[in-house]
């Protein structure tokens, strides 16, 4: 089997950083290297030990960038690349107006695979590698989405929408249908190369209390599927789902009454939580997954991810597209440092890009394969430029220590700071 260098500058979490001088946390290797071979880093450190160790692999010389692990994003909406900046007042004006018109679009097959094109195309310029996306309530989307992610090896988690009630009838489907067309999408796709199945009631708004049982009967019959859904997002939500559930004490108890709790479980938002809720959360290890520039954009409110931490809740960080505003992770953690700023906190950018990588990995129980570099590990890699625009290019040249490079490539970072984007050893951009 052939072996490939990428010779630069490597950095690779291993924990996540307590404070902003914690070099505990990752290793970073100056004159670094990783070495390649079958889609897996099979070596990592030092230029001059990894290339005496693989006298004869291929040298890629990335210098002076920046070598780090595939961005990953954990919330975000396939069928929603034509709704983003759509003018709304808000979450539910937002998805009656726009998004509910928009998937409609879905039920045929070709409008899905001309968008996965675009999709997988936008990600990877934007050094995603992998996502967890919804996909729209018809099964052809998911089929869409799933071929396009296996044409190009990516480690990609995604699911059919189950809704079937409070949308358009045309996005609906019933509860036992959405429960076999899933079903019969996860025996299709679930590990068939690097895929796997997110079983995903919409929310519960737009779920009948038999479309959610039959959600967590699924979800028991299929242990290594994930879990993915909306959780107290905004304030008029949380009302209206009190209103359809008047029997459940709070909006968390209403996914818990059914089975939907748990270490694979995917809670999108998640901002405006009781500490009720929040404890539910911590004893079923479950994730609560924030999406700061779709939580300014539509007005929706500001998770306060130390308070979370301080709760002993699982964290994970997301565009959510189209609700969202940017496919950059880097521009992702911009808009939540400042989020987190407005709560009176400071996210420091150690943990801005541990986040991004192992973080969101240990989130999707994924740490073994991505989110980091180590030996063994899939060769999903980005290479960063900090200097990728002249306004950057500027700021970098009085720049003397790494976190001040990654906390400029969070400010003033974007797809432009991408330089190459690996998928299994692959060059992809
Ligand atoms: N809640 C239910 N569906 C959606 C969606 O598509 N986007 C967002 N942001 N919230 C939701
Ligand atoms: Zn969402």
């Amino acid at each position: 089997m052939s072996v490939k260098i990428l010779r630069s500058r490597v950095l690779s979490f291993i924990s996540e950083p307590q404070n902003i001088d914690d070099e505990q946390s990752y290793k970073y290797f100056e004159h670094g290297a990783l070495a390649i071979s079958d889609g897996k880093i099979i070596d990592v450190g030092d230029f001059e030990n990894v290339k005496k160790q693989n006298s004869k692999a291929q040298i890629i010389d990335h210098r002076p960038r920046l070598l780090m692990a595939g961005f990953i994003d954990p919330h975000i909406h396939f069928v929603q690349m034509q709704v983003v900046a759509s003018y709304a007042a808000n979450l539910l004006e937002w998805l009656n107006k726009y998004t509910f018109v928009e998937e409609q679009k879905f039920a045929a097959l070709e409008h899905g695979e001309m968008i996965a094109k675009a999709f997988f195309d936008e990600l990877i310029n934007h050094g995603t590698t992998t996502a967890s996306a919804f996909c729209s309530v018809h099964s052809n989307s998911v089929e869409a989405y799933f071929t396009e992610a296996e044409k190009r090896n990516m480690l990609m988690i995604g699911g059919k929408a189950m809704m079937d009630r409070g949308c358009p009838k045309a996005l609906q489907d019933n509860a036992q249908q959405s429960y076999d067309e899933s079903k019969a999408l996860i025996e299709k796709w679930h590990g068939v190369g690097r895929i796997k199945y997110a079983i995903t009631p919409r929310f519960a708004i737009t779920s009948t209390p038999e479309q959610l049982e039959l959600a967590g009967v699924l979800l028991k019959e299929n242990e290594t599927c994930y879990l993915q859904t909306h959780l107290s997002e905004n304030k008029d939500e949380i009302a209206l789902t009190q209103q359809l559930y008047p029997m459940h004490k709070d909006y968390l108890s209403i996914y818990q009454h059914y089975g939907l709790l748990g270490k694979k479980s995917l809670f999108g938002h998640s901002i405006h939580l009781s500490d009720d809720e929040k404890s539910m959360m911590e004893q079923s290890n479950s994730v609560a997954v924030s999406c700061p520039t779709s939580n300014l954009f539509l007005g929706s409110g500001l998770f306060d991810l130390e308070q979370m931490n301080k709760a002993g809740v699982r964290c994970a960080v997301a565009t959510d597209i189209g609700g969202g505003t940017s496919y950059s992770m880097l521009k992702t953690f911009d808009e939540f440092y400042k989020v987190q700023q407005l709560n009176g906190n400071r996210l420091n950018p150690l943990k801005s890009f541990y986040m991004m990588t192992l973080g969101n990995a240990k989130a999707l129980s994924l740490e073994k394969n991505i989110g980091n570099l180590e030996v063994g590990t899939d060769a999903d890699i980005v290479v960063l430029n900090s200097k990728a625009t002249s306004a950057m290019a500027l700021r970098a040249k009085v720049i003397s220590c790494l976190s001040e490079e990654l906390f400029l490539l969070q400010t003033l970072g974007d797809d432009r700071a991408i330089e190459q984007v690996y998928i299994a050893g692959v060059a992809m951009k």
